[in-house]
């Protein structure tokens, strides 16, 4: 085969294995991606309002979970250049910067955790609308993510609802959450 003519072969082997993003996923996944920068603002705004009030575990915590979401966030980034697809970044929303206190910005995470999940499972459905395989199967690492993420901030509410949001159980639960780390997540 002449050089020209292996070139081409190899090109159109290529198209027929890499199935390029479809528009509507794009487009879908670049404002997923959106909402996952939003959710690391959000957090990044409840930790600045954390450490104001001297609740430096809780806002070491929030710092936690805007590293997570910046993770996310670039996992849709390298997706969907990996399926040839265009990022397209769009302006992020301001977030909230004042909360009644501890329980009320809790109540705020768990709402918000349960609006993205519904959001990644609305973005499954679209995937499985456009027969794209590959997306349907990225997104499952997202639609078990979210099952933990919804988890543990249940725990942790149900734990400050219990003291009541304040006192010297308040004081623990602060001192266990300045433990917490960012680790990339196995399998990602
Ligand atoms: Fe990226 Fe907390 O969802």
């Amino acid at each position: 085969m002449a050089f020209k003519g292996l070139l081409s072969y190899e090109l159109s082997n290529k198209q027929t294995q890499t199935k390029m993003l479809n528009k509507r996923l794009e487009g879908e996944l670049n404002a997923q991606l959106n909402a996952e920068l939003y959710s690391a603002y959000l957090y990044l705004s409840m930790s600045g309002y954390l450490a104001t009030k001297n609740l430096s575990g809780f806002s070491n915590w929030m710092k936690v979970q805007f590293e997570e979401e910046q993770f996310h966030a670039m996992k849709l980034f390298q997706y969907i250049i990996d399926r040839g697809g265009r990022v397209e970044l769009a302006i992020i929303d301001k977030p909230q910067s004042e909360w009644k206190g501890i329980l009320d910005i809790f109540e705020d995470v768990q709402a918000h955790e349960e609006k993205v999940s519904s959001m990644i499972n609305n973005l499954v459905d679209v995937a499985m609308q456009e027969k794209d395989h590959a997306t349907v199967n990225m997104l499952q690492w997202f639609v078990a993510e979210q099952v933990e993420e919804e988890a543990s901030v249940s725990d942790l509410l149900d734990q400050l609802r219990l003291l009541g949001g304040q006192g010297s159980g308040l004081f623990l639960l602060d001192r266990e959450a300045k433990q917490r780390v960012f680790t990339p997540p196995a399998g990602a």
